[in-house]
């Protein structure tokens, strides 16, 4: 018997089954779009198929000079994005802490003054023409990944009456298959608006939201240049790796 009140077999697919205690609700008030976004019936949990175990392989010819440098991938030439300069950095793992190599991440945000390029968007902070707020990598073959960006800002949101998002950057990460794809936010270390954050606050606990806050890391800081914040993404388990044919401890 699932939570939901259903009937269904265990999962006994590639990837180990999505931990729902851990991610957010669908269904959280507080944060308005999420009641018309829920889905209205009890979710059904089914093995994996050759959808879920496999997905798109992306080479590194995919991705451009400058792809991973926000600071200057929309700038004009000589110019830079205002902003305070960081470095994101960290791994993309599995479940079992084994480095996951090969994936597309792809991040955006605000600009340092909170505001996004985009046309519906309707905070009056003001853009940045030298900044786009996109950026892409692949994952080496230890699971790492880094860009450099400026630290965004945080934003108003038509919520509550006074809500306001953290500093954050959004995420989108291709696993080996379509079951680890993840979009999550990465926040930033001490920001005292995250407590009080409607979305941040749709997960129960505690500990996954720490999972969501990268700690400042002086370790990786480029002196009289930019600090540095690291994120390790850690993506659905595989049961046994890839082309192996027996299961592990087997
Ligand atoms: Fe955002």
């Amino acid at each position: 018997m699932t939570e939901f009140g259903i009937n269904t077999p265990p999962e006994t697919g590639a990837f180990l089954p999505r931990d729902r205690n851990w991610h957010p609700p669908a269904f959280t008030p507080t944060y308005k779009t999420s009641v018309v976004r829920a889905p209205q019936k009890a979710l059904i949990s089914f093995d994996n198929s050759l959808s879920e175990v496999t997905g798109p392989r992306f080479g590194h010819n995919l991705i451009g000079p400058n792809d991973n440098d926000l600071i200057i991938n929309f700038a004009r030439p000589g110019e830079m994005a205002i902003g305070q300069r960081i470095i994101v950095h960290g791994r993309v793992l599995d479940e079992r802490g084994r480095p996951v190599p090969g994936v597309l991440v792809e991040y955006w945000q605000a600009n340092a003054g909170g505001r996004y390029r985009h046309k519906k968007e309707g905070y009056q902070a003001a853009l940045d023409p030298n900044f786009g707020g996109c950026g892409r990598s692949i994952t080496a073959e230890d699971g790492s990944y880094w860009f450099r960006t400026v630290k965004p800002g945080a934003y108003p949101w038509p919520n509550g009456v006074n809500d306001w998002r953290p500093a954050h950057i959004h995420f989108s990460v291709f696993g080996s298959g379509f079951a680890q794809r993840l979009i999550t936010q990465m926040y930033f270390e001490g920001d005292p608006m995250l407590k009080l954050c409607p979305i941040v606050n749709t997960i129960a606990d505690p500990a996954a939201i720490e999972a969501l806050v990268a700690p400042l890391d002086m370790s990786n800081t480029v002196p009289m240049d930019a600090r540095a914040y690291k994120f390790d993404i850690i993506l659905r388990g595989r049961r046994s790796t890839p082309f192996e044919n027996r299961r592990e401890g087997n």
